[in-house]
């Protein structure tokens, strides 16, 4: 499994901006050891899939509703993503907790749907600051696994300190390789065999300056990336700071 460096773009993109950032991560992520995916918001998605079509970037959306269509005024389903493009997509952002009071249920409901069209999902966990202090971290990690993954989970697990999005702070190397070791007990406690192979990614403030030290710690399978992957020079910096992990190929 290659290191797998995901840029979420979040409400950023409009068409000529969207489509020069997707240019610039195609030139440079020929030949790149790590695995690359880019999440543009809904309305660039089909258009940065056109321009990536071929290349070694993959696509991803940032969410998706649980049901494949219906009456839900603003939703964009899982089939609409793979429609327009999209092999993976985002799923129970922390900033989509928080600001569309999404519950585990629902991220787990999202997932099923995900895999159910063909979506590989990446589904977000982690504490929060106050958590964090009070010594609730891990147990919080593990409430949201158990809660957000589907029993027939198949997929990527990005584990983002809340404190530490946008906000230029990370955790110690200690307090990452902690959590992600508790990650990966979780997950083949779950999910057996398939569980040790499952990518666990970091998310949380990595730039190139850390990137490689980050990314290079045990069980940290790749990064999920937000401002820095608005600047293409800087999101293939950090991917190429991710280190060759091995077999490539599973992106397309
Ligand atoms: P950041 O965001 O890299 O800007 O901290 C990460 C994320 O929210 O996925």
């Amino acid at each position: 499994m290659r290191s797998l460096v995901v840029g979420n773009w979040k409400m950023h993109g409009l068409g000529a901006e969207a489509a020069a950032l997707a240019r610039g991560v195609r030139e440079g992520a020929a030949g790149m050891a790590a695995a690359l995916v880019v999440c543009p918001p809904f309305t660039q998605i089909a258009a940065v899939a056109a321009i990536l079509a071929g290349s070694v970037v993959g696509v991803g959306g940032q969410d998706c509703h649980p049901e494949p269509a219906g009456a839900h005024t603003g939703d964009i389903s899982a089939p609409m993503l793979s429609d327009a493009g999209a092999r993976f997509v985002i799923l129970g952002h922390s900033e989509r907790r928080a600001g569309h009071g999404e519950s585990d249920a629902l991220v787990r409901a999202k997932a099923v749907a995900a895999a159910k069209a063909g979506l590989r999902p990446i589904v977000c966990v982690g504490e929060d600051e106050e958590e964090r202090a009070a010594g609730r971290a891990e147990g919080r990690v593990a409430e949201q696994l158990a809660g957000s993954l589907p029993p027939d989970f198949s997929g990527i697990v990005a584990y983002e300190p809340v404190w530490a999005i946008g906000s230029g702070r990370t955790p110690g190397a200690e307090d990452i390789a902690a959590m992600h070791a508790l990650i990966r007990a979780r997950l083949v406690g779950s999910f057996g065999a398939a569980g040790s192979a499952m990518p666990i990614l970091y998310g949380g403030s990595v730039k190139p300056d850390n990137a490689a030290a980050i990314l290079g710690l045990k069980e940290v399978g790749g990064g999920l990336i937000g401002g820095a992957s608005l600047v293409a020079a800087d999101f293939l910096a950090i991917a190429a700071a991710a280190p060759a992990l091995s077999s490539p190929g599973m992106l397309h």
